[in-house]
Formats: C-alpha cells, structure tokens, sequence
C-alpha cells in the first residue's frame, strides 16, 4: 500500500543533512546563507513536477488545504455551485463549504468514482467547477468527464488524493484537469507525515497559488525576504523543510511501490474465486495504483456476514466498510443539517452510491506481503465466500 511501508534510513539520512548541510534551517525560504543554498522543497517541487510530467508543482501543508488554495486560484466564489461525487473523504465537500461555495453531490458508478452520466444532469449555469475524485487509487472516467466540462466551458479539479502515481489512458492522474491535488498525508502513497501537491500547466493559476500560500510573498529574488513584494494578500499554507527532505527520499521509492502493489493485486485478485463477486470496473487495468483491491457482493447482508468473518480471520478492510463514515456523504449529518442546500434532502439522496456501498468491501494491497501471505488470504476469503 502506500509509502509509510518504505519509512527507512533513506528519509532519516535526508532528515539529518538538513542538520549536517544546512545548519537545521527548517523554513522552506530565506535564511541563504545558513542553509547553504539548500531549499529541499523547491527539489522536491521540482522532481514531482518532472516526474509528473507537470509544469508547475506547489507543496502545500495536506491535501484538503490544496483543494482550498486550488478553488480560490480557479476563482470559486460564495454560492457557486462545485458538482463532485458521493463517495469521497469528508474534506471535498468540506472544502467547498468553507469557501461559501454550493456541493453538488452525484452518485458514483461501478468504478467507485463520479458517474458521468450524473455529472451532465446536474450542470446548471450556477456551476463553475466540477471535482472527480480518483478513489482508492481508480482514476474516474476522465474521457467523459473531460468531454462534458469541456462542452460545458467548466474546469475541472482532480482530486487524486488518493491515486498518486496512478495513471489513466497515459497521463498521471492528477494532470488531466485544469489543477490536480494530491494528499502525502501518512496513509497516502508517499507520505511527508501531513503535506498536499497541488499542479498545474497554467502559469497564471501557479503564480497565485505560490504567492497565496505564502502571504502574498512574490519571492523576488533581488529582494531580501524582509522587503519582499506582494500584490496580494495569502495565508500560511507552506510546507517545511523535513517534509521535503522526506518526500524526496519516498519520491524515489514511487516506482518501486506502483511495481509492489501492482504485482500484489495481481496476484491477489488471480487467486481469489470470482463466482460470488464482482471486481470493481478499473478505467485503466495498465495505469490503477493498485493499493486497494474492491468487490462487491450480491446484497448487503451477505457483504456484513463477509465482513464479519473476515475481521473475525484477523484480517482488515480499507475505508469500505470500516470507515465508511468519513467517505459517503449519506453519513454526513454533521455537515449538512446546516447547509440550506441540503437541510431536507441529503437523508435520502445518493442511493445508488449507498446500495454499491452497502454490499462492497475494500482491502488494503500491502507492499511486504509475500506471495505465501497473500495465498493464505486469498484461502481465507474463498472459504469465507463459500460458506455464506
Ligand atoms: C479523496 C481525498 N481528498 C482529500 C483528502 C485530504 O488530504 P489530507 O489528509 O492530506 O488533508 C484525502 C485524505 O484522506 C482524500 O482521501
């Protein structure tokens, strides 16, 4: 699964040369001389965006902060309407109340993520940005999605929070849209601990993000920070220096995790008998991540008797069901009950998305299984299956 599997002397190594090379100088600007030229977060900016094949690369502090700063660069103001899915992490829709902006919520489909068809009967002249999510590693069906924002004159946000390194129809997920976030908090497939990207190929997006997150400052190079330039005012959402020291030590490792977790799916999914389930729909087998394997089963009773024996076999799920409180909309009662949009309606909105949900179950793929662990649960689940 993701990068806090690989936590080893490569990131303590980096972490000690901030001490070793740069006098411990933690904050990502200024300070020239103490840190010896060394600005770890801008390297890191730099092989992320090489790496993604992206022009520009902001680090932010998580991945719920790089979708504010990503709505505020596209221009979201209070009362827009902002269409994104029903299977997420609380923090799309939290995001978008927090700018006064308006959720649109539509139902996912069999591949776990925004259902395009939903998409276009929810576009109104209100609606200024569309949000996919590329859940638990899937990229949603960006072909379609692209089409209907384009036909529309709507950008499009990616939240691939969830899908670093995941890739659909050749393009990193993440690259596709007009701004992609990522999140590298310590569940995610690198990890700084807590931290967020957010990219893009539009130059003017770029300049307002780096200079928002950063108070306004231009980082003018003739100028010490002190006298620094601003046209604008911002907040702190910088990222600091052990964050990138660390991030460039699990930025080495992406390949090696996409290669372990595709090789463990695949062995996974190839020993698990199908008769009883249905594999959820992957856009593009050659690009998933491949950190969650998801199926679905008949009903939901079946899929709580599943669950119930699997848990009781000392193995565990990902997010669907055992947090699904925190990623299905249906829940959010803690949200809604204030939002006008949705005081009398969301109790019984997002069927479609609840019934998937109800009769799904996710695993989580873990780089350091063996082959042999992984044939041991694969027997578990296949007697599991045969017994309900
Ligand atoms: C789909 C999705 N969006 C946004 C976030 C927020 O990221 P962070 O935890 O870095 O704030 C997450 C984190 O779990 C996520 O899964």
């Amino acid at each position: 699964m993701p990068g806090f599997e690989l936590i080893g002397n490569e990131e303590k190594n980096n972490l000690l040369d901030i001490f070793e090379t740069s006098n411990g100088v933690f904050f990502p600007h200024g300070f020239d001389k103490l840190r010896n030229g060394r600005f770890r977060v801008r390297e890191f900016e730099k092989k992320f965006s090489e790496k993604m094949q992206i022009r520009h690369t902001q680090a932010v502090t998580s991945g719920t902060v790089a979708q504010v700063v990503a709505m505020h660069a596209l221009g979201i103001q209070p009362g827009d309407e902002v269409i994104t899915q029903a299977f997420t992490f609380v923090a799309t829709v939290e995001t978008i109340l927090q700018i006064g902006a308006v959720p649109v919520i539509v139902d996912v489909d069999e591949t776990f993520n925004m259902d395009p068809k939903e998409l276009e009967k929810v576009i109104t002249p209100k609606t200024k940005l569309i949000v996919p999510v590329h859940m638990l590693g899937n990229p949603a069906s960006m072909k379609e999605i692209m089409a209907i924002a384009a036909k529309h004159g709507i950008p499009v946000l990616e939240d691939s929070c969830e899908a670093l390194g995941a890739s659909y129809q050749g393009k990193w997920a993440g690259t596709i849209g007009d701004i992609g976030i990522y999140s590298l908090d310590f569940g995610k497939t690198i990890t700084t601990g807590e931290g967020g990207f957010v990219v893009t190929n539009n130059d003017s997006y770029y300049k307002f993000m780096r200079e928002y997150t950063d108070h306004g400052h231009e980082n003018n190079p003739a100028l010490p920070r002190g006298k620094d330039t601003r046209t604008m005012y911002g907040m702190n959402y910088r990222m600091n220096e052990m964050q990138g020291a660390v991030g460039m030590a699990q930025l080495e490792k992406l390949d090696f995790i996409l290669q372990k977790n595709r090789e463990n799916k695949r062995i996974l999914k190839s020993r698990i008998n199908a008769d009883k389930i249905v594999f959820r729909r992957i856009t593009d087998e050659n690009g998933e991540l491949a950190d969650t394997l998801i199926f679905s089963l008949e009903n939901e009773a079946l899929a709580k008797e599943f669950v119930r024996k699997l848990y009781e076999a000392g193995y565990g799920t990902k997010n669907v069901p055992d947090a699904i409180d925190w990623h299905f909309a249906g829940t959010w009662n803690h949200m809604f009950d204030n939002v006008p949009a949705y005081k009398d309606s969301w109790k019984h909105a997002w069927s479609g998305t609840a019934e998937l949900l109800n009769r799904s179950v996710a695993l989580p793929i873990m780089i350091h299984s063996s082959e042999e662990e992984l044939q041991k649960q694969a027997d578990v689940i296949n007697q599991i299956l045969d017994s309900i």
